[in-house]
């Protein structure tokens, strides 16, 4: 662990990800032993606090957002390397006293000017701390390394994002820049590759020629509750789809890499971006839904409309759904849809990706039948963990008649339980120096240039919002999206 000795330094530090996040995060790691001895972390807040203060309001984080129960031992380890740093980060003249404060803590911790700075601020003030960071130095001269860690959104557009990026690349190079998409670090998600590229039974029929289509539903039960001011500007094209659903269609879509390292990885899932289909008016009418929750009933409780949430404009006409059908043209992909959906505030908190293959010829057992249970291999990433895999077999009970079997790992295998916060994982892989788990930025780039046309086309579209309830599964044109293919979501 030696090599990974730092300064961690959050900016961002009284904000909500780091208490709900990143400490508790920390506390784990430091309880798995993977943080090395000469090691500190600085939180950087505009509030003027006391060490005191600050540790008693993260400990109350830990203690509630922690996976692991509160241990005193460790939560000590733990609050001996945090320290609070008061400072106002769009004061470009206050970065040197914060570079003097880092190196006197070098002294003290032996962390040889290795930093990692962790941006958990707005978006907007990404390039002011990166001036910032570049014009005192900080950016540079560590005796191993100095990484910069960007939250999401990575721009608002393709022409934000990649003036962002210039500006970024100013400062550091790519190799030390690890822009987070927290999805990557759930279990589930970096299992996808494990199950295509370690089971030659799921590999050998993931094509167009045995997979009917594939869904991939990130739904939640929540609405935007304190966060109305930020999800006016974004959406669920800008907050969902644009990075953790084009992450997840990547890691399905992908062609095998050549090897396991990270720039492999990263390419083949950039080239699944760039065979996204060109996106013409045509499909935009036909392929494209969005909608925005009413007011409705969530779990036995009344909750309010979108346009009544606290900082939402009521006539506002930002998206909190949307559903895609997508068409990957290369040749392993062309002809079999990816139907993606997301949503605020609907009946089912869960995220799934379906993979449905093909049905058998209707002759032999299903002569003269309609209906057919196709074979399903659901991964399950969240509330469950595992893998659902639906096949027929011969109903045992009756003389005749064929019935769906069911084998689900996820409700079965206790060591799916508990499993690790995806933040330990990424800084536990920015302290490696992995970037793997993290969007290179010809990926990001491929992103917005879908994303970018799909919410254009939803800013000039009249849509008649709010078109779905609250507690309901979104609009009924996203089930007709599938309907009309003679397909249906599945929840299962
Ligand atoms: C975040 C979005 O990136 O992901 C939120 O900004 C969303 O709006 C969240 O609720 C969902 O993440 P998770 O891990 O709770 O599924």
């Amino acid at each position: 662990n030696d090599n990974l000795s730092s300064i961690f330094v959050i900016f961002g530090g009284t904000g909500d990800l780091t208490h709900r996040k990143l400490i508790p995060a920390f506390y784990n790691l430091v309880r798995d032993k993977l943080i090395p001895e000469h090691f500190a972390i600085v939180t950087i807040g505009r509030r003027g606090m006391s060490q005191e203060e600050y540790k008693r309001d993260i400990y109350t984080a830990v203690n509630k957002y922690s996976r692991k129960k509160m241990d005193d031992v460790i939560w000590n380890q733990l609050q001996a390397m945090i320290h609070y740093y008061p400072f106002d980060f769009t004061d470009i003249y206050g970065y040197h006293a914060l570079n003097s404060y880092l190196q006197d803590l070098d002294q003290k911790f032996q962390t040889n000017g290795n930093r990692v700075f962790y941006l958990a601020v707005a978006p907007e003030y990404f390039e002011t701390i990166v001036q910032g960071l570049k014009n005192s130095n900080m950016s540079c001269c560590s005796r191993d390394f100095n990484r910069l860690v960007i939250e999401k959104p990575f721009g608002k557009d393709l022409t934000t994002a990649r003036n962002l990026n210039n500006k970024i690349l100013e400062v550091y190079p790519e190799t030390s820049i690890y822009r987070i998409d927290h999805y990557l670090g759930k279990e589930m998600i970096q299992n996808i590759m494990v199950l295509r590229f370690a089971n030659s039974v799921f590999e050998a029929v993931w094509n167009n020629k045995y997979v009917d289509n594939i869904q991939i539903s990130l739904t939640e039960t929540l609405g935007v509750g304190s966060r109305g001011g930020y999800y006016e500007r974004s959406g669920a094209m800008r907050d969902m789809i644009q990075n953790h659903i084009f992450q997840i269609l990547t890691l399905i879509a992908m062609e095998p890499p050549i090897n396991l390292q990270m720039d492999s990885i990263r390419s083949e899932k950039q080239k699944v971006l760039a065979a996204i289909e060109d996106i013409s008016p045509e499909f935009l009418k036909n392929n494209v839904i969005f909608g925005q929750y009413g007011k409705g009933i969530i779990e036995g409780k009344d909750v309010p409309a979108y346009r009544e949430e606290k900082n939402v404009s009521d006539n506002s006409d930002t998206e909190t759904f949307a559903a895609i059908k997508l068409h990957i043209n290369n040749f392993r992909w062309a002809g079999t849809p990816f139907y993606v959906r997301t949503g605020k505030r609907l009946a089912n908190g869960t995220a799934e990706i379906v993979v449905q293959f093909k049905t058998m010829p209707n002759i032999l057992y299903f002569k003269d039948k309609d209906i057919q249970e196709p074979n399903l291999l659901i991964l399950r990433i969240q509330p469950n963990v595992g893998v659902y895999f639906q096949f027929n077999t011969k109903d045992y009970h009756a003389h005749s008649g064929i019935i769906p079997a069911k084998m689900d790992t996820s409700t079965h295998n206790p060591i799916q339980g508990n499993t690790p916060e995806a933040y330990e994982r990424l800084i536990y892989d920015i302290l490696r120096g992995d970037a793997s788990l993290f969007s290179r930025w010809d990926e990001v780039e491929s992103a917005w240039m879908v994303a970018d046309q799909l919410i254009q086309y939803r800013e000039q579209a009249k849509i008649h919002f709010p078109n779905y309830a609250a507690g309901s599964m979104g609009p009924d044109a996203s089930f007709e999206l599938l309907a009309k293919d003679g397909r249906k979501w599945w929840n299962i």
